[in-house]
């Protein structure tokens, strides 16, 4: 596992939200490190947590409904948690920067793309309008949009998608950030766009040493991309370890169903993925035991019973299974696509 400084430790982090039906326990006890230009993928079917993860990261989940209820943020050793308002504001963005799933909410329609960046740069960089408008600009051109300048006069609806996701990218990393969330940025678009502009991204990251959270549902991205895979079920984490291991030492049986799912690289029908049988748990009465047991193979009364509480089995990779190491996972990722 990497040595590199800690920049992100996230524990015990619950963040639940109140409806009619009840309360949501959307993200139920999760605890992970992001260390400095660390590459880190979170996976997990719809609803398990990962978007509510990361806006909490950036503090921004709404109250009253919405609330961190219990645990700790730590970014560069300072709690985020304890932060008022105007200090996240220096945090998101300047430090944190965060790329959503659809450009078109996160960028204003009534506002050039040039307006957007250069407000951007200015918020969190002592530069004047000028001297942002040129680093707007090389922002453009590091994310590789043809004629930046003419760009910058563009509104959000006079690019296509795949320009407009680049547009966000150059927003996100305009300021250097130390950490870019990503929350399935590609997914919208089709699949060699996709390729395209997460390896772009990535390469971006790299070459200034950020540290990237990947949200996504492929497993292919984060195999591709990813230093350390984090799969999260129910709210909870189910697994996390270095993607060799996820791959090659699976300890729980949901990752080992989402490799199984997953698609072949030859044969791109996204309808198939996570095809595991069952559906996702309840958030409002998950009941005691682990959230998974319904659907799961190996599942024992102990598992009905006792929730099974995250474990280190071997350096750096973890696994929330009572059985996690007695389990022949074989059957189950058999139909596992070559990498
Ligand atoms: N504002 C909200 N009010 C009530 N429930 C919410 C709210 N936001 C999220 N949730 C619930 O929290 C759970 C986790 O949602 P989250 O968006 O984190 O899932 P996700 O893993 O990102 O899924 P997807 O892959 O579909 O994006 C879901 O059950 C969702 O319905
Ligand atoms: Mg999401």
């Amino acid at each position: 596992m990497t040595a590199k400084p800690v920049l992100l430790q996230v524990n015990n982090l619950r963040t639940y939200f109140s409806t009619e039906e009840g309360i949501v326990r959307a993200v139920d006890g999760i605890s992970f490190t992001i260390h400095e230009s660390e590459r880190f993928g979170v996976v997990g079917e719809s609803g398990s947590g990962k978007s509510v993860t990361a806006l909490s990261i950036m503090r921004l989940i709404e109250p009253p409904a919405g609330n961190i209820a219990t645990g700790e943020i730590f970014y560069k050793g300072r709690n985020l948690l304890e932060f008022d308002d105007e200090n996240m504001r220096k945090i998101r963005g300047g430090e944190i920067a965060m790329i959503f799933q659809d450009p078109m909410t996160a960028l204003n329609p009534v506002y050039t793309v040039g307006n957007q960046l250069i407000e951007t740069i200015t918020l969190h960089q002592k530069v004047k309008p000028d001297e942002a408008f040129e680093i707007g600009v090389d922002a453009l051109k590091d994310v590789q949009i043809p004629n930046p300048e003419q760009r910058m006069k563009d509104y959000p609806h006079q690019l296509s998608g795949g320009m407009r996701q680049r547009v966000m990218i150059a927003m996100g990393l305009s300021c250097n950030p130390s950490l870019l969330i990503a929350d399935e940025p590609t997914t919208a678009l089709d699949v060699t766009t996709q390729a395209q502009i997460l390896d772009l991204m990535l390469h971006l990251a790299d070459d200034r040493g950020t540290a990237v959270m990947l949200i996504t549902h492929d497993l292919g991205v984060v195999a591709g991309f990813c230093d350390t895979i984090q799969v999260m079920y129910g709210g909870r984490l189910a697994e996390r370890g270095s993607t060799g291991e996820i791959f090659d030492k699976t300890l729980h049986p949901y990752t080992a169903g989402l490799l199984g799912a997953m698609t072949r690289l030859d044969e791109v029908r996204p309808e198939r993925l996570y095809s595991i049988k069952g559906a996702p748990p309840s958030l409002i009465n998950p009941g005691g035991g682990c959230r998974f047991a319904v659907r799961c193979d190996f599942a024992q009364d102990r598992c009905r019973a006792e929730v099974p509480l995250p474990r280190e089995i071997a350096e750096g990779h973890w696994a929330a299974c009572h059985f996690a190491t007695d389990l022949d996972l074989s059957r189950v990722k058999r139909k596992e696509a070559a990498r």
